[in-house]
C-alpha cells in the first residue's frame, strides 16, 4: 500500500520539484493533501503556487490548504532574492483554476491525523515549521499518531544559508522548529549537509528540457532560474535541490545515510538564532531525537528524479 503523506510547503522552485516528484509516484505515495505555509514568499503566493504545481502535474483534484501566514512569534522573513517575486520565477505560469480548500491547513493536519489509523500518516515539511508546530500545540494528542516527520531543514557541517549559522526554514521560525524537534515525534532531517550534494548541472537540466513535455520544460526553467543564486553565492556548479531530497528519501531511503543524534534548535542566540545544534560526535550526552542525514548517492537521486518527472 502506498505511503500516506501530507506535504507542507512554501513554493519555491525546489518545493515545486518535490511536489512533482511526489505526484509522479502514486504507486509509492498517496498525497492526502498539501498545506501551504508562509516562507519563501508570503502565504497568498505559496498557496497559489502550490495549486499551480498540482495543475502542472495534471492533478487538479489535489486538496490544497492555506496555513499560517507568519511565524509563531516573529516577523516573517522571505526569500524573493532566491526564488523571485512570485516564488516560482523562471517560466510564465497561468493563475490556478483549481480551488483552495476552505479549511485551515492546521485543522486539516489535526483532523487527518485523528481520523487515520495511528502511525499511518507521514508529515513532509518543506518550509518553515509553523503549520506543524501550531498543529502540535493545538492538538498534542496527534503527536503520538504521526508515523514520521521527514523534513528539509537545518545544517551542521554546511553551516547557514540565510545567516552564517542558520538554514532558512529553521531560521524563519525557530520557535516552531523547537516545538517539533522537542516533541518526541519520529524525525528524519535532510539538512544542507545532504542537499548541497544534490546539485543540478547543465546536463541534468538538459535532461528535463529534453523530455519533450511541458512539465520537463517548466522544471528546466525553474531550476535554471533557481541555480543562479547558488552559483553566484557558492561558486557551485549548480543549485542544490533541497526539498526533492525529502520525497526521494521516502521513495528510496537507501540512497541516503546519516546518524541518529541529538539536534537542538537555538532560539536565543544573537548570532546563532535558528541554528540546528547537531551533536554529530555525541559529546553532549543529550538524548538523540533525529535521524540527521549527511549523504546522498547523487547519481541515484537524479536518476530517480529524472525518471519520475518524465512520467508526468
Ligand atoms: O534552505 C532551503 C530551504 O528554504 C528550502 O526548503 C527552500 O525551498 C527554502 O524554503
Ligand atoms: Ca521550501
Amino acid at each position: 500500500m502506498a505511503r500516506q503523506i501530507i506535504i507542507d510547503t512554501d513554493p519555491g522552485q525546489d518545493d515545486a520539484v518535490a511536489i512533482l516528484l511526489a505526484l509522479a509516484s502514486p504507486d509509492d505515495l498517496t498525497v492526502l493533501g498539501l498545506t501551504a505555509v508562509a516562507g519563501n514568499v508570503p502565504l497568498p503566493l505559496t498557496q497559489k503556487n502550490t495549486r499551480i504545481v498540482c495543475e502542472l502535474a495534471g492533478k487538479p483534484q489535489m486538496r490544497v490548504f492555506a496555513g499560517c501566514d507568519a511565524p509563531l512569534q516573529r516577523k516573517l522573513v522571505t526569500a524573493e532574492h532566491v526564488h523571485g517575486k512570485t516564488g516560482l520565477d523562471g517560466p510564465q505560469m497561468d493563475d490556478p483554476v483549481m480551488p483552495l480548500q476552505p479549511q485551515h491547513a492546521v485543522d486539516f493536519i489535526i483532523d487527518t491525523l485523528r481520523s487515520a489509523p495511528s502511525g499511518t500518516v507521514t508529515l513532509c515539511p518543506l518550509g518553515p515549521l509553523t503549520n506543524i508546530a501550531t498543529a502540535f500545540l493545538k492538538a498534542p494528542d496527534i503527536i503520538g499518531r504521526v508515523q514520521q516527520v521527514v523534513l528539509m531543514g537545518g545544517a551542521y557541517f554546511e553551516v547557514g544559508n540565510i545567516t552564517p549559522s542558520a538554514e532558512f526554514n529553521i531560521f524563519v521560525d525557530p520557535e516552531a522548529a523547537a516545538v517539533v524537534f522537542k516533541s518526541g515525534v519520529p524525525l528524519v532531517v535532510l539538512p544542507l549537509d545532504v542537499t548541497h550534494k544534490a546539485l543540478t548541472s547543465t546536463a541534468r537540466i538538459a535532461a528535463f528540457r529534453n523530455m519533450g513535455t511541458r512539465v520537463g520544460r517548466v522544471v528546466a526553467e525553474w531550476t535554471d532560474f533557481f541555480e543562479r543564486f547558488d552559483v553566484q553565492k557558492y561558486g557551485s556548479q549548480g543549485a542544490p535541490l533541497h526539498d526533492p531530497c525529502v520525497i526521494a528519501y521516502l521513495l528510496r531511503p537507501e540512497l541516503f545515510s546519516g546518524r541518529f543524534i541529538n539536534v537542538e534548535i537555538e532560539t536565543k542566540g544573537e548570532f546563532t538564532l535558528g541554528m540546528t545544534v547537531a551533536d554529530w560526535w555525541g559529546v553532549s550526552g543529550r538524548t538523540a531525537n533525529a535521524l540527521f542525514i549527511g549523504h546522498v548517492d547523487e547519481v541515484g537521486f537524479f536518476d530517480l528524479l529524472i525518471e519520475r518527472i518524465s512520467r508526468l
